[in-house]
Parts: C-alpha cells; sequence; structure tokens
C-alpha cells in the first residue's frame, strides 16, 4: 500500500490524462473548471485504498475512482444551486460563474460521464459497479431532498437527520469503498465490511462539515462560511441546540431560522452562540468521533494485516482534525 498524499498524486496525474473538453464549450468548461478546483479527492483515494487492500494493484481501479469523482463533483455542482452557494473551494461556483442553466445541464452530463468509466472495466464487474452506483446515486438525491425538506420543518428528529446524511453523503463515501473492493474480485464479507467502514466514516465526515460550515475559518474554508445557517439547515448543531435549550432559547433559535434577512451578519453570530453556549458545538464534535470509533470497530473484525488496518485507521484520524 501507499500513503495518503501517494494515492491523491496518483488520481490527480490520472485525472489529468483525461480529455474532457470539447464543444460545446459551455457544456464542458465548467466541468473542466469545477474538476479542477481540487478539494481533498477523499473519495478516490478511499477508492484506489480500497482496491490495495485487497492486494490488487491502485492503477485497475483508477476509472473507478474517477467515477466517483465526477459523480461527487456533479453533486456538488447541483448541491450549490439548491443551497444557493457563492463559494466553493475558495472559487465562485458554477451556476454564479456561468448561469443556472449551464449549472444543470454540466451537471446533468457529468452524471453521464461518471457512468461512462465503468465501461472499462470487464462485463461482470461493470455490471456489480454500475448496479451499485445506480443504488448510492438514487439514495443521494434522497438523501438531497430530506436536506431541502427539513429546512422548512421544524419538528425534524435526529434519527431523521442521521438517515437524512447517511443518504446525502455517507452512501458515496462507503460506495467508493466497496468499489474498490468489487474491483479487487474480494469477497462479499470484505466488500460489505469496508462498505460499513465507510459509511460510518461518511457519517462523521458530515457531522465534521456541519461543525466547520459554522465555525470553519472563513479564510481558509473555501465556502460560504455561515451557509447552513442562512439556509436554516436542520443540522446536527441545531437540533441538538434545540434540545438542551429552555423554552425561551428554542424559541428564540426557531425564530432565526424562520428568518430570512437581506443581511445575514446578525442571524449567524447569534446562532452560533447558542451552538456554543447550548453545548451543542461539543456534542456534535463528539459524536463526530463516536462515528470515526465506529468506523474503527468494523476495521477490527476485517481480516486483513495490521499495517492495512493502521493505514485505514490513518485516514480516519486525518479526518477528523481537518479543517477544510
Ligand atoms: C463536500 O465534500 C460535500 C459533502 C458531502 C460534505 P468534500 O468536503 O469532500 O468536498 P471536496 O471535494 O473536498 O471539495
Ligand atoms: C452535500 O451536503 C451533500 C451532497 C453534495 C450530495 P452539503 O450541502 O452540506 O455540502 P457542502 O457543505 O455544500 O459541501
Ligand atoms: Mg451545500
Ligand atoms: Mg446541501
Ligand atoms: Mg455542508
Amino acid at each position: 500500500m501507499h500513503a495518503i498524499n501517494q494515492y491523491q498524486e496518483f488520481f490527480v496525474t490520472y485525472l489529468n490524462t483525461q480529455s474532457i473538453a470539447r464543444e460545446p464549450q459551455n457544456l464542458y468548461n465548467p466541468i473542466t473548471y469545477i474538476l479542477g478546483l481540487g478539494g481533498k479527492r477523499m473519495r478516490p483515494v478511499l477508492t484506489l485504498m480500497a482496491v490495495e487492500v485487497f492486494d490488487v494493484d491502485y492503477k485497475k481501479a483508477l476509472p473507478a475512482a474517477m467515477a466517483v469523482e465526477v459523480f461527487h463533483n456533479f453533486s456538488l455542482v447541483h448541491d450549490d444551486i439548491m443551497d444557493e452557494a457563492p463559494l466553493r473551494r475558495g472559487q465562485v461556483t458554477v451556476h454564479e460563474k456561468w448561469d443556472l442553466n449551464t449549472g444543470i445541464l454540466s451537471g446533468d452530463a457529468m452524471l453521464i460521464l461518471a457512468y461512462q468509466y465503468f465501461e472499462q472495466y470487464e462485463p461482470a464487474v461493470f455490471m456489480q459497479l454500475a448496479k451499485l452506483f445506480s443504488k448510492t446515486a438514487l439514495e443521494v438525491c434522497e438523501g438531497q431532498q430530506w436536506d431541502v425538506d427539513f429546512e422548512t420543518r421544524n419538528d425534524v428528529t435526529i434519527e431523521e437527520y442521521l438517515k437524512m446524511i447517511e443518504y446525502k453523503t455517507a452512501v458515496l463515501v462507503a460506495a467508493a469503498m466497496k468499489m474498490g473492493a468489487i474491483v479487487a474480485g474480494t469477497s462479499e464479507e470484505n466488500a460489505n465490511f469496508i462498505y460499513e467502514f465507510g459509511l460510518n466514516l461518511g457519517i462523521a465526515f458530515q457531522l465534521q462539515d456541519d461543525y466547520l460550515d459554522a465555525f470553519g475559518n472563513p479564510e481558509t474554508f473555501g465556502k460560504q462560511v455561515g451557509g447552513d445557517i442562512i439556509e436554516n439547515k436542520k443540522t446536527y448543531l441545531y437540533l441538538k441546540a434545540m434540545e438542551f435549550s429552555s423554552n425561551e432559547v428554542q424559541t428564540e433559535l426557531q425564530d432565526l431560522f424562520a428568518s430570512n434577512p437581506e443581511d445575514n451578519t446578525d442571524k449567524i453570530e447569534a446562532v452560533k452562540a447558542l451552538f456554543n453556549s447550548s453545548g451543542a458545538s461539543k456534542i456534535t464534535q463528539d459524536a463526530m468521533q463516536e462515528y470515526t470509533f465506529k468506523a474503527f470497530d468494523t476495521l477490527d473484525k476485517m481480516n486483513i494485516s495490521k499495517d492495512k488496518k493502521e493505514i485505514l485507521r490513518a485516514f480516519g484520524e486525518n479526518l477528523m482534525g481537518r479543517k477544510v
């Protein structure tokens, strides 16, 4: 196996050999733009790591890793439209740089491009990859719909929230890893274990994403800090703040989350103060740790060498400390 940053390099080198740009430019330029903005490349790295966990060369998993990253970037382009986000990876979002229609159609094209990468595999592997991918992509849509539905509901439960983030985020992280297992041709049991590992890591990842959306450093975060507060997202932070506040503070928070002011500066500051004073910030970070440890428990159950477990564990630990 290799180190995490090596997998990142392998993937980016491969990405740079892919010639996606062609006519019409207004369809393809936004695709090369968003894919070129970087990001952590977490999901393709996980696909490459997973295939090597099961003793097959990472190169065999490059097209699958590419499919996952292209799908992820498609989901971001459409997510930024839905969340009215101005910034992505420190740059202007696709629908702001071009327009809404461009964001929709370039996103659609990316979804199709992602599937095309599976054509590089033999029929039996292709079938398994496409099947997992279709199931996952549909779940991501379901999660995204819940996320939007929850904006205007004030009776969202923690269970509903956890299901929502499992679908919108965690299933793709899990599938990215299972694709590595499929390409490696390992046992069903191994493939399911690595999926479970990815799923819990993905839940932890989204909890951290929610936390950073409010408390990230605007200089380095790359997205609009407070975006979730502006959009009245029912995040873990919000739900826990509601759970652990007096009736008076609950009403205050609910009123803030029913407001859509022209200038959001005061709203963001007031909500963040309540997230801290209620203990919700700490509870969210604890939950993030809890799901990471849950992922590590799955790792312990797996029949792979100690050094491979260490590399996967290091990946999870890195994620816990991330700032972007
Ligand atoms: C952002 O994903 C969308 C979520 C599921 C939270 P990442 O935080 O992995 O985004 P990039 O690819 O590194 O920019
Ligand atoms: C993103 O959730 C989930 C998907 C893109 C499917 P968020 O809306 O929290 O992601 P960011 O914070 O914009 O990256
Ligand atoms: Mg978003
Ligand atoms: Mg969103
Ligand atoms: Mg977010």
